[in-house]
């Protein structure tokens, strides 16, 4: 496994910065107080842990038993190391499309181990991840432990959130989405960076139903929850929000090591590239939307 690129004059450590935007997962209020060791609501009294001193953790036992399966494969397969499986020159194709600016604050929603997070100039990088194994292998930004469907964190709070590779690990998309819009401030930006559901391979496995995603060594291979979203679906879940949409790509990913998977999804984009629409060629789709002044 790599290392992750930390930036050290931004090294993201002492839990104060983050109190301004976190708030209860329990009551709602905003009024969380940390202090060595202890995390306590002043709203409703909850007290909060704080794993391995540096994680609060808001994840309650009902989250936790919902995640128990995603919570175990990622135990299982990445236990304190660095989960980051694209090439540097992928990450900084990401980091260009996202134009984050320096005074930005930027969630990433369930960040593994904050493989771009951490790549991102902005001025607090927080990354709210159920599963502890995958934060502490990493550092660089802020982690929180919790889940994406009910955050941790302060509305109106963020400049920019995102989810890359992550959503279609989420059980409840559409309150994830809900979540993640209200966490953004007015004018703030959601960025989603996901596997596209109409690429011939991601039909084969994303479909709950389909004969193979039945087959225990893909759900092995390829996690327990995974389903995936085509973009309509993702613009629908934006015009419900009452987001502007702004961008809407069809991209590839890049890899160090190629695995035969993704050298049949080369093979296929290039030799294709002139027949099949955008939209069942690309691996991955980036979308970006704006929560508008006015909402
Ligand atoms: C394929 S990994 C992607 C990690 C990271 N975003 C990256 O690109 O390297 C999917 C992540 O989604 C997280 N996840 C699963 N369910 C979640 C939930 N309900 N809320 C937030 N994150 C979740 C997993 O724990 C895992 O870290
Ligand atoms: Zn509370």
């Amino acid at each position: 496994m790599l290392e992750t690129s930390v930036s050290t004059s931004n090294p993201q450590t002492g839990l104060v910065p983050l109190a301004p935007y976190l708030r209860c997962v329990n009551c709602g209020k905003s009024d969380i107080q940390l202090s060595a060791g202890l995390i306590n609501c002043g709203g409703c009294g909850k007290g909060f842990a704080l794993r391995d001193s540096r994680f609060p953790d808001f994840l309650s036992d009902e989250d936790r038993e919902k995640l128990k399966k995603e919570l175990a494969f990622w135990e299982d397969h990445f236990a304190n190391t660095v989960y980051q499986d694209e090439s540097e020159a992928s990450y900084e194709r990401w980091a260009t499309l996202m134009q984050v600016k320096e005074k930005d604050a930027v969630l990433e929603i369930g960040c593994g181990s904050g493989a771009l997070l951490t790549r991102l100039p902005a001025k607090i990088r927080v990354g709210l991840e159920p599963a502890a194994c995958l934060l502490a292998a990493t550092t660089g930004f802020y982690g929180v432990i919790g889940s994406a469907e009910n955050m941790p964190f302060q509305s109106d709070t963020f400049d920019m959130a995102f989810f890359k590779h992550s959503l279609h690990h989420v059980q409840d998309k559409a309150k994830a989405f809900a979540e993640a819009t209200r966490v953004l401030k007015k004018g703030g930006r959601l960025i989603v960076m996901e596997p596209n559901a109409q690429h011939p391979q991601r039909r084969l496995i994303s479909n709950p139903e389909s004969f193979f995603r039945k087959l225990t060594p893909v759900v092995k291979l390829i996690g327990p929850v995974e389903t995936f979203q085509t973009v309509d679906e993702l613009v629908e879940l934006g015009h419900e929000n009452h987001l502007k949409i702004e961008k809407i790509l069809y991209t590839e990913s890049h890899y160090d090591r190629v695995s035969v998977r993704q050298r049949l999804q080369k093979i296929y984009s290039r030799g294709l590239r002139s027949l099949v629409p955008q939209k069942y060629l690309m691996p991955n789709y980036y979308l970006q939307f704006r929560k508008p002044l006015d909402v």
